[in-house]
């Protein structure tokens, strides 16, 4: 069956961290996961007493936080020793793996924060993998460029460029940006489930689907079927495509752990209660403040 449309959801505004203001697209009532995405934030503000205070040190266990920043800088720093500072256009992967404890913090004053968050889930046999870090800078995304667009290049492949991500599971993040007029068609996996989010103007499927709905800024576009997906622009659009292969496992999810079963979610948050949840856990908190 071709790939189609199935439901439109629109992101839900809340906050996170220390109150930072944010639309959650996946993760929310309307779309509680996306298998393998349990999480799909935006957060973009131009006020800064509405992001300053970041997102302070938190743990993490059982699956990977993808970040891409459009505008601003974000500071990150963790309990394995990574350090690094988000820019424009660039994004930083962290597979939390067995555990983690982190923390992204802003590292302006003005202007605008903008930026999107993924939770990638893990397979069980890859829920407890040692903890890993990319920081990928905006010039590492391959771009390819074709008749009225670009598409930037994050994890998965298109057009035979390969993904600047070194990915666990089956992901595919692409960037997409169309000219007016523009069209392009995307090769996804077949059995991926897929979810286009604009976030900039609007687009629509492009091949022959009856009267396939406009997906519009800060709303998700899910699909589902095999084959390409082919995506239309009236005016200029920017939109992230993403894919994953569904992992079909039970899913139990508390606050920043994702794992397979209750038991699992209770040791995790004795391991943290115990400082056991990643090595140097006392010492990061304490460094931390
Ligand atoms: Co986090």
């Amino acid at each position: 069956m071709q790939r189609h449309l199935t439901q439109i959801v629109k992101g839900m505004p809340t906050s996170d961290g220390a109150g930072v203001q944010l639309k959650r697209v996946i993760g929310q009532p309307k779309l509680s996961e996306l298998d393998p995405f349990m999480l799909l934030d935006d957060f973009r503000n131009n006020d800064p007493k509405a992001y300053g205070a970041g997102f302070p040190p938190h743990p993490h266990r059982g699956f990977e936080t993808v970040t891409y920043m459009l505008e601003g800088q974000m500071e990150h720093q963790d309990s394995a020793g990574n350090k690094g500072l988000l820019r424009d256009g660039g994004v930083q992967w962290m597979t939390a793996g067995a555990g983690i404890l982190h923390s992204e913090m802003p590292k302006q004053t003005d202007g605008r924060m903008w930026g999107f968050q993924l939770w990638v889930n893990l397979p069980s046999h890859l829920k407890m993998t040692p903890p890993g870090y990319q920081d990928i800078q905006s010039e590492q995304i391959p771009e390819v460029q074709g008749k009225g667009y670009t598409v930037r290049v994050i994890a998965g492949e298109f057009q035979g460029t390969q993904g600047a991500a070194r990915t666990l599971t089956d992901v595919t993040y692409l960037d997409v940006h169309l000219q007016g007029g523009a069209r392009v068609e995307l090769d996804i996996p077949a059995g991926n489930n897929l979810v286009v989010f604009p976030y900039s103007g609007r687009v629509k499927p492009g091949v022959d689907q009856g009267a396939a709905e406009w997906i519009d800024d800060g709303d998700a576009g899910i699909f589902a079927g095999d084959g390409a997906l082919d995506l239309y622009a009236r005016e200029s659009a920017r939109v992230l495509v993403i894919a994953g292969a569904p992992l079909n496992e039970p899913i139990a999810r508390h606050g920043p752990f994702v794992m397979n079963t209750h038991q699992e979610l209770v040791q995790a948050v004795e391991d943290y209660n115990a400082g056991k949840l990643a090595p140097n856990q006392w010492e990061f908190l304490q460094k931390q403040g």
